[in-house]
């Protein structure tokens, strides 16, 4: 009989820590293990109207009844942002009303309650400014984020939970891998899938990872890092049956080929509902795209370079022909935790396909390196594109 509140930033109670735990040195993090000193949470609740005010509070544990369907049946949706600090000193995000935009459709798909984007973002960047002295300064160093929301319904009956929690948490961070920028190995299985059409694979939900470790067990066991994930299909000319490639771990994948003209193919696998829709993968498309039209130059990439992007279905067996025919000269795998990691081979029915890449330092391809290189630029600051670095004030 009532609209339910709204998420109201406005409405946001600051209870700051007492004591602020000591800043470990930059070198010393591994992803993800440190949080900093606050947290943003906020609880919706049909029987109170809504949304609650959001708090910013120490960091610290969760008190859940044990039969909240979060535990239960993973109504569980979360995002993965940036911040950086610019040349001016101040905080910044990249591309975040996209994450917050992905968060409503993740939200949306385990039937969790909506909210206002543009009030969730302001309280971010309220959140990243409290914890401001957090953010790592050091090249290649950044402050990830990590929105979550959560089922809450304590009945077990099988249905939507009508109540949920909002939260965000903070992690200082490093490089993604524990070695580094390094190229990786992948191993391609087909008897394990990532996504299926009509499945999850396109939004970001906890469910959707899980599943995807114990292969991640046996391919390091084989002496691979990740995995390359394969769907079945059809090969567009034989008609016989094919994989396609879809993923790299939990990163989105691109491929750069020579083409007979000189100029080069940049392809990625299309949105089909199989594939996250990322934020790094969007904006290497976008970046490669404005490097093609001349709006900049990719350092170290000639000018007049053409890179012609594609959105298009990669075949396992193509990418092995390519391979064999030697058109393919990079291989790498996008994300907001690592940007990107290049490949140096991919393990496939007991073939190693084995990139040129490698000769530069990080194994790191012209068209990878450019990439890498651009996308931090205008994460930090230090270059200006679009609208993309938000500043948190
Ligand atoms: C990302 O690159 O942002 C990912 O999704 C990987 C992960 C840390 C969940």
């Amino acid at each position: 009989f009532f609209e339910p509140s709204p998420l109201d930033a406005s409405k946001l109670v600051v209870n700051l820590a007492k004591e602020l735990k000591p800043i470990p040195p930059p070198e010393s993090l591994v992803f993800g293990e440190t949080k900093t000193d606050h947290m943003l949470i906020v609880h919706y609740d049909p029987a109170k109207n809504g949304w609650s005010a959001p708090e910013i509070k120490p960091y610290g544990p969760l008190s859940i009844d044990p039969a909240s369907s979060c535990l239960q049946y993973c109504p569980n949706v979360f995002e993965g942002m940036k911040a950086y600090i610019g040349p001016q000193g101040e905080a910044r995000l990249f591309r975040p009303q996209m994450n917050m935009e992905r968060l409503v459709r993740s939200a949306a798909r385990v039937a969790l309650p909506n909210f206002d984007e543009t009030a969730l973002l302001a309280l971010i960047k309220c959140l990243v400014t409290v914890d401001k002295r957090w953010i790592p300064t050091k090249p290649g160093y950044s402050l990830y984020i990590r929105p979550t929301i959560i089922g809450t319904r304590t009945n077990l009956g099988v249905r939507f939970s009508d109540s949920a929690t909002l939260y965000v948490i903070m992690s200082p961070s490093g490089p993604y891998f524990k070695n580094g920028l390094h190229p990786i190995s992948l191993l391609a299985i087909s008897d394990a899938v990532r996504a299926w059409p009509g499945g999850t694979g396109s939004h970001k939900l906890g469910l959707n990872y899980a599943p995807a470790f114990l292969p991640q067990i046996d391919a390091i066991k084989k002496g691979y890092d990740q995995i390359l994930w394969l769907l079945e299909t059809e090969s567009e000319d034989t008609k016989k049956k094919d994989y396609r490639i879809t993923e790299v771990g939990a990163m989105n994948v691109f491929l750069v080929t020579k083409r007979d003209d000189g100029d080069l193919d940049l392809t990625t696998p299309p949105l089909d509902g199989t594939i996250l829709p990322g934020v790094t993968r969007l904006s290497t498309l976008n970046l490669a795209d404005a490097h093609t039209r001349g709006e900049i130059c990719f350092p170290n990439v000639p000018p007049t370079l053409k890179i012609h992007t594609h959105e298009k279905r990669i075949t396992i067996s193509h990418l092995r022909s390519l391979w064999s025919e030697g058109k393919v000269l990079e291989f790498f795998g996008v994300g907001t935790a690592a940007i990107l990691a290049p490949v140096q081979k991919i393990g496939w029915e007991g073939e190693d396909m084995v990139f040129p890449e490698g000769q530069e330092k990080g194994g790191l391809g012209m068209i990878g390196k450019a990439i890498l290189e651009t996308i931090t630029s205008i994460q930090t600051g230090q270059l200006k594109f679009k609208d993309w670095s938000v500043i948190c004030s």
